[in-house]
This record gives C-alpha cells, sequence and structure tokens, in this order.
C-alpha cells in the first residue's frame, strides 16, 4: 500500500499563519521586522533563492533590505556589510546566501553576524543555545523537520529515530532537536554515516527515518521497515534537476513519507521567517 504523503506547504502555511498576527503587532508597536539578505557574485540558484525570501517577506509585510556584491567581492568587503546590518536597528535578522565566491572566506562570514540576527540558526553561538536548550534562533531545515513531524501528528517521543547524515546543516543539529525533552521530540536518537558502514541495521528497525546525506537515492525500500516514517532531508542538484536521497520506491513500503518535491523544503524557509519573527519579538521586548 502506498504511503501517506507528508508535503512542506501545509506545515508552512500553519506557521505562517501563525506569523501573521503577530508581525501585525510588531508593527503597531512601531517596529517592521526586518530580514536583511547578503548575495555575493551571480550564482543563478543563489539569486532565485534570495529573490523568493525577499519576495515572501514582502508578502508576509516585513522589510528586506538586501545587499548584492560582486563577484569579486572580498571576505573584508562582505563583513563590512555584514556589519552594517548588525549595527542597522531596522534590521532583525539576515542571512548571508550560500555559496559564495572562493575567495570569501564564508566560515569567517559567518562569525561575524550578531548572533541574535544570525537567522539561519548556524552560529557557533546559536548551536550551543540549542545544545543547552536556551532561546535563540535554531537551525532551519532541523527546525522544519520537527515542525513537519509535528504537524502530521507522528508521534516522536520515546520512539527509535535513525538520521543517516551528521553533517552540520541538517543530522548534527536534528540529533540535538529531536532528543530534547519536549513533546514534539524527546525521542531515541540514533545518527549514522560512513563510519558505520551497515547502517541499514539501524534504519531497518527505526520508527522514522531521516535521510540527510546528499547521496541520491541512497535509502531503498529495503533499508525501512514496513509501515514507518520516512523523511528525506537530503538532496543534490544537477543543473536544476533536484536528486532526493530517498528513492522513490519507498513510497511503496513506508507508512508515511515527504514527497520528492515540496517536502521539507517549504518547512525550512518557514523556519527561517520564524526565526526572524522571533529575533523581532526578542528585540522589541521592553
Ligand atoms: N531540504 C532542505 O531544505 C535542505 C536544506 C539544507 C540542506 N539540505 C541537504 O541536506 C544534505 C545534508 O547536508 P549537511 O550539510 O547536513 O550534511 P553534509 O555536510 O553534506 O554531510 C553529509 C552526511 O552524510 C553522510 N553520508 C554521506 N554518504 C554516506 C553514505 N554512503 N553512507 C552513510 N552516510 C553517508 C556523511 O558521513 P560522514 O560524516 O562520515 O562523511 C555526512 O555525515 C545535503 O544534501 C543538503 O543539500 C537540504
Amino acid at each position: 500500500m502506498a504511503a501517506v504523503m507528508m508535503p512542506g506547504g501545509p506545515v508552512a502555511d500553519a506557521v505562517f499563519a501563525d506569523l501573521g498576527p503577530r508581525i501585525e503587532k510588531l508593527k503597531e508597536n512601531g517596529h517592521t521586522p526586518g530580514l536583511a539578505t547578503v548575495l555575493v557574485g551571480g550564482d543563478d540558484a543563489s539569486a532565485r533563492y534570495v529573490g523568493m525570501k525577499m519576495q515572501k517577506a514582502d508578502e508576509l509585510g516585513c522589510n528586506s533590505p538586501h545587499a548584492h556584491l560582486s563577484q569579486d567581492a572580498t571576505t573584508d568587503d562582505v563583513m563590512a556589510v555584514v556589519r552594517e546590518f548588525n549595527d542597522d536597528d531596522a534590521v532583525d535578522a539576515m542571512l548571508v546566501q550560500y555559496p559564495a565566491p572562493p575567495q570569501v572566506d564564508f566560515d569567517a562570514v559567518l562569525m561575524a553576524i550578531d548572533p541574535d540576527k544570525d537567522v539561519d540558526g548556524i552560529h557557533p553561538t546559536n548551536m550551543g543555545r540549542m545544545a543547552l536548550g536556551v532561546p535563540g534562533p535554531v537551525s532551519c531545515t532541523p527546525a522544519g523537520i520537527e515542525a513537519l513531524l509535528a504537524f502530521y501528528e507522528i508521534p516522536v517521543s520515546g520512539r527509535n529515530v535513525v538520521i543517516v547524515g551528521r553533517g552540520v546543516t541538517i543530522g548534527r543539529p536534528l540529533s540535538l532537536l529531536l532528543s530534547q525533552k519536549r513533546p514534539t521530540a524527546n525521542a531515541a536518537v540514533t545518527v549514522v554515516h560512513t563510519g558505520v558502514p551497515d547502517w541499514p541495521r539501524y534504519t531497518q528497525r527505526a520508527d522514522i527515518v531521516i535521510a540527510a546525506a546528499g547521496v541520491p537515492g541512497i535509502l531503498q525500500p529495503e533499508h525501512i521497515r514496513p509501515g514507518s516514517v520516512v523523511v528525506g532531508g537530503g538532496v543534490r542538484y544537477e543543473g536544476r534537476k533536484l536528486l532526493p536521497d530517498v528513492d522513490e520506491s519507498c513510497e511503496e513500503v513506508a507508512g508515511w513519507i515527504t514527497p520528492r518535491v515540496g517536502g521539507v523544503g517549504p518547512t525550512t524557509i518557514a523556519m527561517l521567517f520564524r526565526n526572524a519573527v522571533e529575533a523581532a519579538e526578542r528585540r522589541s521586548a521592553p
């Protein structure tokens, strides 16, 4: 029997519906939330992503100041823009679109972002806050996956969750989130990677498998338990073609599964705006 689909769109819509009145309240109190974006160079996909985020900011009634630096911009040039946004009271949150041209030290740029304005939640201070359970911007894709499971009322607490991949964007922060003591988390989490060559032994017993490897088709039907929950986080692009970690045939074995397109992606963007609005709320608090 085919698995029940868990598209990310309705999850994102619910998040945006919650953010709408909160944005209005901030505006009534004299502050329009501002999400700044920094784009370096002329990469088409990056320009599209930034454009999409600016358009969403506009739809939600947020400000979206933008800086576009040339392809030959230096690390210092990018840092100067980041510092300007750090000092700008109208900016609550900012993102520097990845990837940047090779001469730009992206890690150094990330370190320069004021952690309170780090909308992607990837600054070491925010990773630390998340590990400690202290409020702050939470890494967007992991937060989106937790929200997705909650939205579809997938029980997570007390269940056996296996994450394939320990990368800093998804696997590692997600393992921290889903093991925290919260009704939408509270799971027994196992993280597998290339150091665990017999990883299917773990995924085959899991209640929930989350693929976050960036290896197209790494998760096959024989790797999952019939009726289990499968979330596809990892993707690779070949040109504009999206190649997900989860093979399509898993839909015949899983009980619940994210679609190949429009699964985790929309929830990531929703979490970005949730982080931005929460940053604005924290900054506007008396
Ligand atoms: N859907 C979205 O909205 C969204 C957002 C952000 C990122 N992503 C995607 O998420 C993926 C993960 O990104 P990331 O930065 O967290 O991780 P990453 O740095 O790309 O690392 C990939 C992880 O997968 C593991 N891995 C790779 N091949 C494997 C194999 N054959 N067997 C077992 N484990 C394997 C690696 O193990 P080792 O550590 O041992 O090398 C590593 O831990 C990427 O594809 C990225 O494009 C999606």
